[in-house]
């Protein structure tokens, strides 16, 4: 069995920060101890001056795969994932076919299981005619639902109010969802539409998918949650206003509605529209500065519960069109931890509350088994930081198929150094080690 001994690093775990050393045996944490004697037949790892961290989780990636893989595929983009320090991910159901029947959902296990880098789970779609289908949902493999409440890449938008109340009576799981009011956008989209046509100026993005847009969907998701009973998860928040609507005042574990934040929504505002154009269009859309502010403050005092990166790749092709043709979303899971270590550089977080955003509370909310944390008998999924190290974005260190990134030109100081999976280095000082295959996430149920 392969030993390694991570020695010297400042372990960053459950609202510490410690000097600690951490023993793996085989794919798991076997102690965590201060000075632990290196024996023999144990591989060292020097990591002072690090900071050792549990890999992150991200519960919002879009890895394109069925049917969309020149944009991405599981392959390539589960790899960009490690040298992130991302070490599972929740992939969602709009690719093609979608991911709404057990079928498809069985068909994208089995590519991970033979093409991912790192632990995979698929959030399951649901729309206005599959209920047959999410009643038989196997909740071993199955983390929650993914719905559409605003339409957005891959038309999977769930508008039947009767559709929606049965499902969200019926389904215990976590159900995630995208709110934007439909109604809303396409009155302010044909407001803009007949101004312009089709080459709307992007810094109208967020006037067309609005503010209000958010807030409308959101709060009929939430007062329809509280009426069923449901477990909602509103996925990327991206207004100040819509903050309002969580709470803070139970745990995590305690809440029934719970909220993301996406990394573009925190590092992004309206004022970058004239340099990146339609590089940074996401549904929903980028906001005000305001609503930016807005948005750390509800994650500083836990309204908002989860940090992802909405992992959403296009080709610089269909992202160079016109408004009303380039699609929305960019990709980010290589950067999402490094541009978190900036902020906690720039003194807008603190490291414990990245990992608690990024690490813990993904594990939690979607009961994931034996990972998430750094204990003794979990899985050794751990990365190594070092706080200090500044690095630029440019296009020739990008790892995704579509080779590039709303974040090209961008120098952070913080970036991720080492990567362990189930106990392998797979990642190390830019380097990515050989193929081996990742695991499914299994979930508490
Ligand atoms: O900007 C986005 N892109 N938002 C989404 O909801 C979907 C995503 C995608 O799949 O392209």
């Amino acid at each position: 069995m392969i030993k390694t001994l991570i020695k010297g690093a400042k372990i960053v775990n459950e609202g510490q920060t410690a000097f600690l050393d951490v023993l793996i045996e085989g794919e798991r944490i076997a102690s965590i101890s201060s000075n632990i004697t290196a024996t023999p037949d144990v591989e060292v790892i020097d990591a002072s001056g690090k900071f050792l961290l549990p890999g992150c989780i991200d519960d919002q990636v879009h890895f394109r795969e069925p049917g969309l893989t020149h944009k991405a595929t599981i392959g390539t983009e589960s790899k960009a994932c490690l040298a992130g320090g991302i070490t599972s991910f929740l992939e969602m159901p709009n690719t093609d076919p979608q991911t709404t029947t057990a079928q498809a959902f069985k068909d994208k296990l089995d590519v991970a299981a033979q093409s991912s880098w790192v632990n995979y789970g698929f959030l399951f779609g649901g729309t206005n005619d599959n209920l047959e289908e999410i009643k038989a949902i196997d909740i071993k493999t199955t983390p929650g639902l993914k719905l559409f409440l605003g339409s957005s890449t891959g038309n999977m938008l769930v508008d039947d109010p009767n559709i929606l109340k049965e499902i969200f009576s019926i389904f215990r799981l976590p159900i995630a969802v995208h709110c934007e009011d439909e109604q809303t956008i396409k009155t302010n989209l044909s407001k803009y539409l007949k101004k312009f046509g089709d080459d709307i100026p992007i810094k109208h993005h967020p006037d067309i998918r609005s503010a209000e847009a958010c807030y409308l969907s959101s709060s009929k998701a939430i007062a329809l949650a509280k009426e069923t009973g449901a477990r909602l998860h509103v996925f990327h928040l991206s207004t100040a206003r819509e903050t309002a609507l969580f709470q803070n005042d139970v745990p995590l574990s305690e809440k029934q509605i719970t909220s993301e934040v996406c990394i573009h929504h925190l590092w992004f505002s309206d004022e970058d529209y004239s340099k990146k154009g339609t590089h940074i269009k996401w549904n929903p859309a980028v906001k005000s500065a305001a609503d930016r502010a807005g948005l750390w403050e509800a994650l500083n005092d836990d309204r908002i519960d989860i940090i992802a990166s909405d992992h959403a790749p296009h080709t610089l092709e269909e992202k160079n069109q016109v408004y009303t043709k380039a699609p929305s979303g960019g990709p980010m899971v290589q950067h999402a931890l490094a541009l978190m270590l900036e902020c906690v550089n720039q003194g807008k977080i603190s490291l414990e509350k990245v990992v608690e955003k990024m690490c813990h509370n993904p594990a939690i909310l979607f009961s994931v088994k034996e990972r998430g944390y750094i204990r003794a008998g979990y899985y050794a999924d751990l990365v190594l930081v070092d706080i200090n190290k500044e690095h630029t974005i440019t296009r020739d260190n990008l790892l995704y198929k579509c080779g590039w990134s709303p974040l090209e030109g961008t120098t952070l100081r913080g970036a991720v150094t080492h990567t362990f999976l189930n106990g392998a280095l797979m990642y190390e000082n830019g380097l990515i080690k050989e193929f081996n295959k990742a695991k499914p996430l299994s979930f508490m149920t």
